[in-house]
């Protein structure tokens, strides 16, 4: 029998969390031989209705679910961890300027960035989801000095698979015959949905839709504002569709994409497309053998140069302003 490996949820009681958990436990992240054992770490007011979520989770007598871990101390949720999902933030309040947010959620992820150092597993893979992730990623990841920056990723496959959905319903395709899609850039309205390298049914996706006034007007900024539609909508963030992406990150993370198609994952830059080196943006990967790399050679166009110079400009100005306060080095 395979050994459990260990997966550290925060924010395990918010709403993403009550999503994630169940489908991690029944094998929709690692797959139904590999059994896990549930780290979850909430903050003390959250406490009973973790406890709560908890007593469901036993309730599912879920074959695969070898033990479970509740806490509110990160070095007690990280130990060992192998897989980290760092979903738990400090959302914007009202009349919080961008600044306050990513001082708030500096202390929550200097200190989760150590806790990650000294406790878990040296081939810890993390996945930074909550708010702003990729900064947030980033500071996770220069708080952890001992773990290669390559194991922290944050995610931005929520909005690649909005795209793919986008885009299957303007050509009338599955979403089966879509490969190749790619978002650029910051978790945020800055974000770059690139159709350029994108292909339906093999064929140029961008040629094949032929509606530029499609693709500036409708397609990218849909896009860009489905977490605010779906708020309006539903009254309350996306839940169900973050976590969904949260498992297929981590799923293709570890167990590789298939020939011929790529994710889109945030990742420290090593300089590729002109992203400065260092700074946590979403390219297209490949992964295999659990690690991912960025797809090289690709041609970008003047359109694209801008909607991606525009987005990583506004990656550069937050991790200015995390260096400023000192929760980067
Ligand atoms: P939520 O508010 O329902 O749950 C968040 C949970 O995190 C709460 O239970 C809270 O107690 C907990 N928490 C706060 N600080 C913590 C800490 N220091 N350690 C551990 N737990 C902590 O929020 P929801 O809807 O689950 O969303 C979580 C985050 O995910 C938000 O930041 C949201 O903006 C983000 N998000 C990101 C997406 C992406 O595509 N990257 C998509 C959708 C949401």
């Amino acid at each position: 029998p395979t050994s459990p490996v260990r997966v550290a949820v925060t924010g395990a009681a918010g709403q993403i969390g009550y999503q994630l958990l169940f489908r991690i436990a029944s094998g929709g992240m690692l797959g139904p031989d590999q059994p896990v054992i549930l780290q979850m770490l909430e903050i003390p007011p959250a406490m009973d209705a973790l406890k709560g979520v908890v007593m469901e989770l036993d309730d599912c007598a879920f074959p695969l679910l070898a033990g479970t871990v509740q806490s509110d101390d990160p070095n007690v949720a990280f130990k060992d961890a192998d897989y980290a999902l760092l979903v738990g933030s400090r959302p914007r309040g009202p009349g919080m300027e961008r600044s306050d947010l990513l001082e708030a959620n500096g202390a929550i992820f200097t200190v989760q960035g150590k806790a990650l150092n000294d406790h878990a597993s040296p081939d810890v893979k993390v996945l930074v989801v909550g708010n702003p992730a990729n900064t947030n990623c980033l500071i996770a990841m220069n708080n952890a000095p001992d773990i290669p920056d390559e194991q922290f990723t944050a995610m931005t496959r929520l909005d690649h698979n909005r795209a793919m959905s986008q885009l299957a319903a303007k050509t009338g395709a599955s979403v089966n015959d879509i490969k190749k899609m790619t978002i650029w850039g910051n978790h945020s309205a800055t974000q770059y949905p690139d159709l350029f390298h994108c292909e339906v049914d093999g064929k140029n996706a961008a040629a094949q839709v032929d509606d530029q006034t499609w693709l500036e007007d409708d397609f990218i900024p849909t896009v860009q504002k489905r977490g605010a539609a779906i708020i309006a909508a539903r009254g309350a963030s996306s839940a169900a569709s973050a976590a969904s992406a949260a498992l297929d990150h981590m799923r293709d993370w570890a167990l590789g994409t298939p020939d011929g198609d790529w994710v889109s994952m945030a990742v420290p830059s090593d300089g590729s497309y002109g992203v400065p080196e260092g700074l946590l943006s979403s390219f297209p990967c490949t992964t295999a053998d659990g690690k991912w790399s960025i797809v090289q050679g690709l041609d970008i166009d003047d359109f694209s140069r801008g909607r991606i110079d525009a987005t990583v400009a506004e990656l550069a100005e937050e991790r200015d302003t995390v260096k400023d306060l000192g929760l980067i080095t």
